[in-house]
């Protein structure tokens, strides 16, 4: 919620560069990168976790290989989720220790590519995949660390439906078979079984709410290694802390959530807990969501029965969350930012689909055809979340704003370029 940014100015700045001045020069639509404000935060977090605990960014949530490469720098591991997702990891230089692979429908060819990179370790997902990663593993002559996800019967309440609490679910293994499936990883003989996996919510702004959650994950983890004599690596927590989107909505106190983690973690290696057990955190959100801004240009204006639309040349192919999820995303005229709100307006793209809205309903001074619009905290889930491919525009570019300099760390997508590897069948060859 602009927490990170001035809004007193006349003009939205990226760092200490004009907003205006970048889409000039790159173009919109547009995401714009304060790489401060991802340091700030991971320093944020860092600080607060006890020295257990170890960061590990949720590439999901931003795959830039310029953002993976700036958590590296910062001293951060990886929770990926994919084959490209582990090349980015690698080529952003994270060392296979700090990687962990978690994730439903893992291929053969993805558990493989794990394996030989020899990762930390991969979370399993169900007792199929545990075999899996046994068979895979067989050529090795190593037994490779898992970690087991497990589908708890408790979760903290989400903000708004991101992962989903206690339902069922495709995300790891119902924790009524947790014991049997600990036993089973047991009996295989190449793989060994040193972690509990579990996330069970997103964007949540209460500490409070997180550790109740922490306590009932490190219970249950303490409890399935007692019963069933494992020796517990690690803990992993997944992500889960929220970031606010909304007026009403207020920062997570990390520091709270840190200090009672501390605390939680003593408690639990005084019982008994490995003293050597690493605790992992992979945040998404908090890390990347707040450093983002997506930045659109205003083609057309329109009042239908009543409703002022603003028609921009960006869209819900690029910046999908608006549709999906109810609170929207802050909206500002990065041209006229510190102007009186006067008008109501919604914001429409270039599809063909009611779907394609990026706010409604919202105030805003009042704007013209050719003011830039710009839509925050979308650092998390905006680009990569979206459908790039609809109504055949061309992608956003990304620019990174990072110690004063402008980088453009993804260039745009053009039409041209994706024809280029498209291919059409003989019989169906235009001659002209
Ligand atoms: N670890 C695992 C295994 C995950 O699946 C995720 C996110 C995270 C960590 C990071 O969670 P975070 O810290 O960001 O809460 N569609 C939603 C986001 C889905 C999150 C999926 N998994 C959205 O647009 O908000």
């Amino acid at each position: 919620m602009l927490e990170y940014f001035d809004a007193r100015q006349a003009s939205l700045k990226i760092a200490d560069l004009e907003a205006t001045a970048l889409a000039k020069e790159y173009g919109t639509p547009l995401y714009l990168y304060d790489a401060s404000i991802f340091e700030i935060k991971y320093r944020k977090l860092r600080e607060a976790l006890p020295p257990q605990a170890d960061i590990f960014f949720a590439v999901k949530s931003n795959p830039s290989l310029a953002i993976v490469s700036l958590f590296r720098s910062l001293g951060a591991g990886v929770d990926l989720a994919s084959l490209g997702e582990l090349q980015t990891a690698l080529k952003a230089g994270v060392l296979p220790q700090k990687i962990v692979f978690t994730g439903p429908s893992k291929t053969d060819a993805e558990i493989e590519a794990a394996i030989s990179t020899g990762i930390f370790a991969i979370n399993a997902e169900s007792e199929r995949e545990l075999e899996r990663i046994d068979r895979i593993a067989h050529a090795y002559h190593k037994k490779f660390p898992v970690g087991l996800r497990l589908n708890v019967g408790f979760a903290p309440k989400e903000r708004t439906t991101v992962i989903g609490g206690t339902a069922p679910q495709k995300f790891g293994i119902d924790v009524a078979r947790a014991t049997e499936a600990i036993r089973l990883a047991k009996g295989l003989r190449n793989i060994e079984l040193i972690g509990i996996h579990i996330f069970n919510a997103s964007q949540v702004l209460e500490a409070e709410a997180l550790l109740n959650n922490a306590e009932n994950i490190f219970g249950t983890a303490f409890e399935l290694s007692q019963k069933t004599n494992t020796e517990l690596r690690y803990i992993d927590m997944g992500g889960g802390l929220g970031i606010p989107y909304t007026d009403e909505e207020r920062e997570l106190d990390v520091g709270t959530f840190g200090r009672g983690l501390a605390k939680i973690l003593t408690r639990y290696l005084e019982k008994g807990l490995p003293k050597n057990l690493r605790v992992l955190v992979e945040p998404g959100r908090y890390l990347t969501a707040e450093a983002g801004v997506y930045l659109t240009r205003v083609i057309d204006l329109k009042e239908s029965r009543g409703v002022n639309y603003l028609l921009v040349d960006g869209g819900v192919h690029h910046l999908l969350r608006p549709t999906w999820f109810p609170t929207g995303h802050p909206v500002r005229v990065a041209n006229k930012l510190n102007q009186p709100t006067r008008q109501t307006y919604s914001i429409g793209g270039p599809l063909c689909t009611a779907l394609d809205y990026l706010a409604k309903n919202i105030q805003l001074p009042p704007v013209e055809v050719g003011d830039l619009l710009a839509i925050f905290d979308v650092g998390a889930y905006g680009f990569t979340e979206s459908m790039p491919y609809f109504l055949s525009h061309t992608t956003p570019a990304e620019v990174m704003v990072l110690q004063g300099q402008d980088y453009l760390i993804r260039p745009r997508l053009t039409p041209e370029e994706y024809l280029k590897s498209q291919v059409v069948p003989e019989p169906l060859k235009f001659f002209s």
